[in-house]
């Protein structure tokens, strides 16, 4: 049934000889699901449910598509044995009117880990600022070799049934690099100005066109602001966009951010960034496309952002990332005009870091992605039981909203809802955090549960419920430090404020980092001492530059490698790790800890002493992040 809400983003949309259902394309998302770099079932799961929901174009996750690259976690699409898994992509998508487009990558000299890339490609033997890895500039003829494989590769595509190609130009990968005037300094015919930096890509685009006809769809993800001194900016990215759309051979433009440099975080613009962070880029843009469609990217996550952009004429549609992740059935339903029914993404990144670190892809608000059943509610159980869920955090209200929906008789008893993320979304740039306790709650209520919040519960209070069955959530407190306020304590009370404000970091969550930010707000000078040997190194890169970046702009003041061993009269001691030097630090008016956590389990023992089932979920059984306490506690719902 068409929206009457959101009109412009369920309106068809023509790109190349292909009319869009909607206006909805699902950006690339490297999932790391391949099995020995072939096709998997979870990436079946992961995109036929994306599909089935009705997004008009997905394009595939990073492929890899020339024989010299390692395929690392990738499919490698420019094998022929390859062919068969491929055409099961297709076939698992194709015939649910959605455009399926496989994406080309190859990163060049970009790197997300530590140390440097020893084979690497690239446009000139340059670095850049994140991993200093020195490509090997490509030879003419090794151009050519590489637009043949392209070619082949595309070619392979359609072989297996996909609708197209996205290059993808930006974030830094190889191609940003020959376009980008600060990656490029190539004297040959694919350096110089635009017209040589952009002849690399115009030679892929006719070879492809040569190889799969004018049916076949061809994209480009190119650079809009890529935060690089010297690299492009948005008129240089609408000057690119109009020499590829001169070409007659591009059929849609979708606009990125960021470089493999330390403006990466930009690529995936987290929570603290504004919502449509990159409107006005990609208008500029668009603006030089030689009017071929062009999909805004980035921070676009509700249905309501997205109607707001199109129906503003700033883009022609837009393309998911995280918002895809997050919900399964997002499409579905914004057009069934449901969206608050959707499970939206709180910008953590989480997904990102889970993709980097090789686990597969990963969502903190989205426990069971890539299953067939992922966008259904969980089955009604067998026989309905009374349930008590001790505390209101994220894993409890999890588990109380999957056991509410399968029919349980479900009761909370908890403090406040959403519990550590709740207090942490009350932070600056926090509050995209809040969309998941509120959710759960929603959920939970709408489907029966009974919701005490603002108690602290005790044996008695739980027994008092006759429950079959306790899930006890109770999440994790910090433990005393040497020295100090507890952190959390902190901020749930309003701060004055003074000179000097010390927060000791022996906990290292980017909800440390957070609180510091807003600490230092309130104090003319911050100091962070940890007794690690840096700050933020517990989270994925992107998160780390954004923190880096905010702390630097604060002008906070990093103390590592010292432990706090204790504090009198504004005066904090602290120890060298290594050499046990001592220093101190005078004259501070908060003196602020985040330690390690213990799990707050204690009660227990005395339920199973009275003869009741209970399982302990979240943080309560082991102090840990999101995504285990929200996965934990829908596991735990839907094994009543
Ligand atoms: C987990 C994850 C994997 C990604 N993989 C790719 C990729 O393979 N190729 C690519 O061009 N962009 C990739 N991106 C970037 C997205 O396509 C998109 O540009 C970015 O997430 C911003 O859009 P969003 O705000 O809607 O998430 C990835 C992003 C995430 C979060």
């Amino acid at each position: 049934m068409p929206s009457v809400s959101f009109s412009t983003l369920f309106s068809p949309m023509q790109v190349g000889a292909h009319t869009l259902k909607n206006r909805i394309a699902q950006a690339a998302l490297s999932s790391g699901y391949h099995r020995a770099h072939g096709v998997s079932d979870r990436h079946l799961a992961f995109y036929e449910t994306r599909a089935r929901a009705g997004a008009a174009m997905i394009v595939t996750e990073a492929l890899a598509c020339h024989s010299r690259q390692n395929a690392g976690t990738r499919v490698a699409a420019f094998r022929e044995e390859s062919l068969d898994g491929l055409k099961r992509w297709a076939a698992s998508v194709e015939p649910h009117g959605t455009r399926l487009v496989g994406q080309f990558v190859d990163p060049g000299r970009g790197r997300h880990h530590p140390g440097r890339t020893p084979y690497a490609i690239g446009a000139s033997a340059l670095p850049d600022d994140l991993s200093w890895t020195v490509p090997h500039p490509l030879t003419r003829a090794e151009i050519s070799r590489l637009v043949a494989e392209l070619a082949e590769t595309a070619h392979r595509l359609q072989r297996a049934g996909f609708s197209g190609v996205e290059l993808s130009c930006g974030h830094g990968h190889l191609f940003h690099q020959f376009l980008s005037p600060a990656a490029n300094a190539r004297t040959d015919e694919y350096g110089g100005d635009l017209d040589g930096r952009t002849r690399i890509l115009r030679e892929i685009l006719a070879a492809i066109r040569a190889a799969c006809g004018t049916k076949f769809l061809l994209g480009m993800k190119l650079p809009g602001d890529d935060g690089v001194e010297g690299g492009i900016g948005p008129d240089l990215a609408a000057a690119i966009a109009g020499k590829f759309a001169a070409t007659g051979m591009a059929d849609y433009f979708a606009v990125a951010q960021g470089a493999h440099a330390r403006s990466l975080e930009m690529h995936v613009p987290d929570r603290t960034y504004d919502r449509l962070a990159y409107r006005e880029i990609t208008r500029r843009v668009r603006a030089g496309a030689g009017g071929l469609p062009v999909l805004a990217v980035g921070k676009v996550s509700t249905p309501e952002e997205a109607e707001e952009l199109l129906a503003a004429g700033d883009a022609d549609g837009v393309m998911l990332g995280r918002a895809m992740i997050a919900d399964g059935a997002w499409v579905a339903k914004a057009q069934a005009g449901r969206s608050g029914d959707i499970r939206a993404c709180i910008g953590c990144n989480t997904c990102w870091e889970s993709i980097i670190e090789g686990h597969g892809l990963a969502c903190v608000v989205n426990p069971r992605i890539a299953t067939a059943d992922e966008a259904q509610d969980p089955p009604r159980a067998e026989k309905p039981r009374r349930v008590v869920v001790v505390g209101a955090g994220v894993a409890g209200l999890e588990a109380a909203w999957v056991a509410a929906v399968r029919g349980h008789h479900v009761t909370v008893l908890g403090r406040g809802a959403g519990g550590a993320m709740a207090l942490h979304a009350t932070l600056p740039g926090g509050e995209m955090l809040g969309r998941l306790p509120q959710w759960q709650l929603s959920r939970a209520v709408a489907a029966g549960a009974a919701i005490h919040l603002g108690e602290e519960a005790d044996a008695a209070k739980i027994l008092a419920e006759r429950p079959d069955a306790v899930l006890l959530a109770t999440g994790a407190s910090m433990r005393p430090a040497a020295a100090g306020q507890d952190l959390r304590e902190v901020l749930k009370h309003p701060t004055n404020g003074g000179a000097l404000c010390v927060v000791y970091d022996a906990d290292h969550t980017v909800g440390t980092y957070d609180a510091a930010l807003y600490l230092a707000e309130k104090f003319a000078r911050l100091v962070i001492v940890t007794p690690r040997e840096a700050v933020a190194r517990d989270m994925s890169l992107v998160v780390r530059q954004r923190v880096l970046r905010q702390l630097s702009m604060k002008r906070i003041e990093v103390i590592t490698l010292h432990e706090l061993v204790g504090a009198a009269d504004g005066t904090a001691t602290f120890r060298q790790v290594y050499n046990h030097d001592t220093l101190s630090i005078g004259n501070i008016d908060l003196l602020a800890s985040a330690t390690i956590r213990a799990p707050n389990d204690s009660l227990a023992a005395a339920l199973e002493e009275a003869g009741v089932a209970v399982q302990v979920v979240g943080d309560a059984y082991a102090p840990r992040g999101p995504l285990e306490a929200v996965a934990e506690g829908h596991r735990a719902g839907l094994a009543l």
